[in-house]
């Protein structure tokens, strides 16, 4: 397997870097190194930890033009004994490569994704947080680097990996919803499965409007029937209804989330039902009314999990959860984060310990 050649002057930079700021909030710091790898003549080439810095694009670059493009959000977490652990770090590198495939982008080998991933853990160490909660955040992506303006799929590319230490994604406790009814963030056969920045671009235009309203995040609905919901802009939906966690069924417009799944599972063990179906807004709305919605939230790797206060729809009605601060959520929250921190015993193979390096 390759190794990932370590730069004195990125080891350099690391060793003075240091955040005394108590609201690390998130991706306001960066770690002054990264992981970059060029993709040429159809193979990887040397992968490097190299300083934190610009990238030299060529303007004609295809991803400027095209938004050949793919990204992944990892966590990487301190346990209380100091050791360096990234959480369920395979599920993403499987997921990378299914963005890649969608987005006619070379697969990168899983081992070589894992290994630059623990390299850059390893190598900021110093900056992975020590209050619960928080986390270093890694950012892998890959971007078309070819250059050309003709639309055919690019055939260079470059990987790089960067990494924040963060705390949470949201300022406030609970979020308030914006259930957009006109504009979609894809429909059927497209991109929406993968995590690449045109879902987010997608977004952005209602991301206005949902602030303007006073809303927190913007909720998709299917592209056909402007009915059933699919995700909030970078995160997963769950509602708890009559006692049962429901979540959308994934289709190929929903992003497979880690910490979905994570969820899932935890809830499972503790004897909590767990149905992933087709799930109307509609339905969502009236259950609130009559008190039926409990509670509901929305999860992501970023927002880990956020309890729903309220939804908005087009109409200008609000309709309010019975219980804002999500009872369940906030329990299923306290254990995932738990097991990230290593404070709760989690599922083998969810934690992978990165190397230790002197720096
Ligand atoms: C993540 O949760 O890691 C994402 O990529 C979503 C984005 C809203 C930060």
């Amino acid at each position: 397997m390759k190794k990932v050649e370590i730069h004195p002057d990125a080891v350099e930079r690391i060793k003075k870097f240091t955040v005394t700021d108590n609201q690390l909030g998130f991706g306001k710091y960066v770690c002054p190194a990264m992981i970059v790898c060029a993709y040429d003549k159809g193979e990887w080439q040397k992968i490097e930890l190299i300083p934190y810095g610009p990238l030299a694009i060529d303007p004609c670059a295809k991803v400027l033009h095209y938004g050949q493009e793919i990204f992944e959000g990892m966590k990487v977490f301190r346990h209380p004994d100091d050791s360096i652990h990234m959480f369920r770090p395979e599920m993403n590198a499987r997921r990378f490569n299914v963005s890649a495939k969608r987005m006619a982008m070379p697969a990168i080998p899983e081992e070589l994704f894992l290994e630059a991933c623990d390299v850059i853990s390893a190598y900021c160490k110093n900056a992975v947080p020590k209050r619960l909660g928080e986390s270093l955040y890694l950012r892998p992506f890959m971007i078309a680097t070819e250059v050309g303006m003709g639309i055919k799929p690019a055939k260079q590319f470059l990987f790089v990996i960067v990494a924040s230490p963060s705390g949470s994604y949201f300022s406030g406790d609970s979020v308030k919803v914006y259930i957009e009814r006109e504009d979609i963030r894809c429909a059927p056969g497209g991109v929406g499965f993968a995590k690449t920045g045109a879902n987010y671009a997608a977004s952005l235009n209602s991301y206005e409007k949902t602030l303007k309203l006073g809303c927190d995040q913007t909720m998709w609905l299917d592209a056909h029937e402007h009915k059933y919901i699919e995700e909030m802009s970078g995160m997963n939906f769950f509602a708890v209804m009559d006692g049962v966690l429901h979540t959308p069924k994934l289709t190929d417009t929903i992003l497979d989330g880690v910490t979905r799944r994570s969820i899932m599972d935890i809830a499972r063990g503790e004897n909590i039902e767990v149905v992933e179906s087709k799930l109307s807004i509609d339905d969502i709305l009236k259950a609130s009314e009559e008190g039926r919605c409990t509670e509901a939230f929305v999860c992501g790797t970023a927002a880990v999990i956020a309890p729903i206060a309220s939804f908005l729809d087009k109409d200008g009605k609000t309709y309010r959860v019975k219980d804002p601060q999500g009872k369940i959520g906030m329990s299923l929250r306290e254990k995932l984060v738990g097991m990230q921190a290593g404070r709760e015993d989690a599922p083998k193979g969810w934690l992978h310990k990165v190397r230790n390096v002197d720096i």
